[in-house]
């Protein structure tokens, strides 16, 4: 296939084992296995074909240009082995590549060999400050204060990371004394609050009411005003939820799913999200490119937003909330999701028609599916966020690369960063404001 015709695919999920040493109440994973195969391993491949098959589908990635990974499980430090080769291959073959971890099997010498191993980042589960909720929510007495310590060590190797809690009825409560525990006593930058979202139905009962929702992205907004920290969610939302958009617009993400990303098994399955089981093929039998473009077909625009949602001028962005929660409630694809409201009036984000100071004081934001792809020819890339893209030739491809690791997740000024590689600021300028116009990237002003 055509680079050109592939869909918009730019990162994938691998999941490295289901086994893990939590059965955490909310997990996709454990309820998914029947409520405690979590703990087990389900995989038979032996360790040899393991690792040859971790290779393959790396490479396979890389054939497709897909050059962002993410390493999940089950928990991955269940097998460190499969772990760290995992870490060495995606080095080899040039992808980037973040961790998803519950943080409690690691010592402090494999959290430094995790960095030293070129790691890009870090995303750690983490329910509760207060022990007895992280205990209850986890259903694992040993971990707390193990994990406190490898918060720790993470900080100290400096990994970029991402405290991630996943909010049901259980901790809805915590949500501001969490962050606040953490980015106090740890220093935290980044922390997301993400909803649990239910994949079974004895799960629904864990989710949280629409005002109970909009209270844990309001913890997260005072949060954010009171250290300084950036605040995320990791699930989509319908947009619609929020009387002022805007105000939340930390939050405002598109569900993913046939469009973004894709979710593989090591034993090769593909499935579009983790949250929605259903396997589309498998890539040791057939072309993965086949079954990515099957999946953007089957997840496409006209197959899951809902005649509800299609007056909404904001449709092909927010695309009606989490489709793995719609189906799970209403039984069907293209339905209405739970927190539906209504229509939105107007657009949350309009082009940006003035132009903007960006070597001012204040911050570009890369929203959540933000992606470099690949473009027809070698030399040439897309930029992508929300479904927008835009050509972005090999040196503007740089750019973005180091305004995303050395702004955006370190926080260090763009008039400092212009110095520090010799940019041209003028041209640096015109290139910010072509991308906010076609918004791709936003500007928040410094308060
Ligand atoms: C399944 S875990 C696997 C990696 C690792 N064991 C961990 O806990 O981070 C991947 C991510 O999904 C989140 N997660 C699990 N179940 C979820 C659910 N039902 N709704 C929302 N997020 C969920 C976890 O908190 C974690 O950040
Ligand atoms: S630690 Fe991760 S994989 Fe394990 S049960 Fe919890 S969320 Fe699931
Ligand atoms: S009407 Fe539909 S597409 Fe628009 S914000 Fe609400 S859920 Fe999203």
């Amino acid at each position: 296939m055509e680079k050109a015709e592939m869909p918009l695919f730019g990162s994938a999920k691998l999941e490295l084992t289901r086994a893990c040493n939590h059965r955490c109440c909310y997990c996709y994973n454990d309820v998914r296995d029947g409520g405690n195969k979590c703990a087990e391993e389900n995989c038979f491949l032996s360790p040899e074909e393991k690792r040859r098959n971790i290779s393959t589908i790396l490479e396979k990635l890389i054939e497709l240009h897909i050059q962002k990974v993410n390493i999940t499980g089950g928990e991955p430090a269940m097998d460190k082995s499969l772990l760290f080769h995992t870490l060495e291959d995606t080095k080899r073959l040039k992808i980037q590549c973040s961790l998803n971890t519950n943080l409690s099997l690691f010592t402090a010498d494999e959290i430094s060999r995790l960095c030293d191993s070129g790691l890009d980042s870090i995303l750690i589960s983490f329910p509760s400050h207060d022990p007895k909720t992280y205990d209850a929510m986890t259903r694992n007495k040993t971990s707390f204060k193990k994990v406190i310590e490898n918060l720790n060590s993470v900080q100290t190797a400096m990994i970029p990371n991402i405290i991630n809690m996943v909010v049901s009825n259980l901790n809805k409560n915590q949500v501001y004394e969490t962050g606040g525990y953490l980015a106090t006593n740890f220093g935290i930058k980044r922390f997301a609050a993400t909803p649990i979202v239910p994949v079974i139905e004895n799960q629904l009962s864990e989710s949280l009411t629409r005002e109970e929702i909009i209270k844990v992205f309001d913890n997260l907004l005072r949060l954010k005003d009171k250290h300084g920290i950036k605040v995320s969610t990791l699930r989509p939302i319908p947009w619609c939820i929020f009387e002022e958009p805007k105000r939340y617009s930390d939050f405002l993400k598109g569900c993913a799913a046939g469009r973004s990303e894709a979710y593989i098994g090591i034993d090769g399955n593909v499935s579009t999200c983790s949250s929605i089981p259903h396997v589309s093929g498998n890539l040791f039998k057939e072309d993965l490119s086949q079954i990515l473009i099957r999946i953007a077909g089957e997840y496409d625009d006209k197959r899951i937003i809902p005649d509800e949602c299609l007056p909404c001028p904001e449709a092909s962005r927010c695309r009606a909330g989490c489709n793995a929660e719609s189906q799970l409630v209403n039984k069907e694809k293209r339905s209405k999701q739970p927190y539906f409201f209504a229509p939105l009036k107007d657009k949350v984000f309009s082009p940006k028609k003035i132009k903007i100071n960006f070597l001012g004081s204040g911050r570009i934001i890369f929203d959540g599916d933000s992606e470099i792809l690949e473009g027809s020819s070698s030399q040439e890339y897309l930029f992508s966020a929300f479904g927008n893209r835009t050509p972005i030739n090999e040196t503007e491809r740089a750019i973005l690369g180091t305004l995303y690791q050395r702004h955006f997740l370190t926080g260090i000024p763009l008039t400092q960063i212009v110095k520090d590689y010799s940019l041209d600021a003028h041209r640096l300028d015109r290139f910010l404001n072509r991308l906010a116009s076609k918004e791709i990237i936003r500007y928040q002003e410094s308060k």
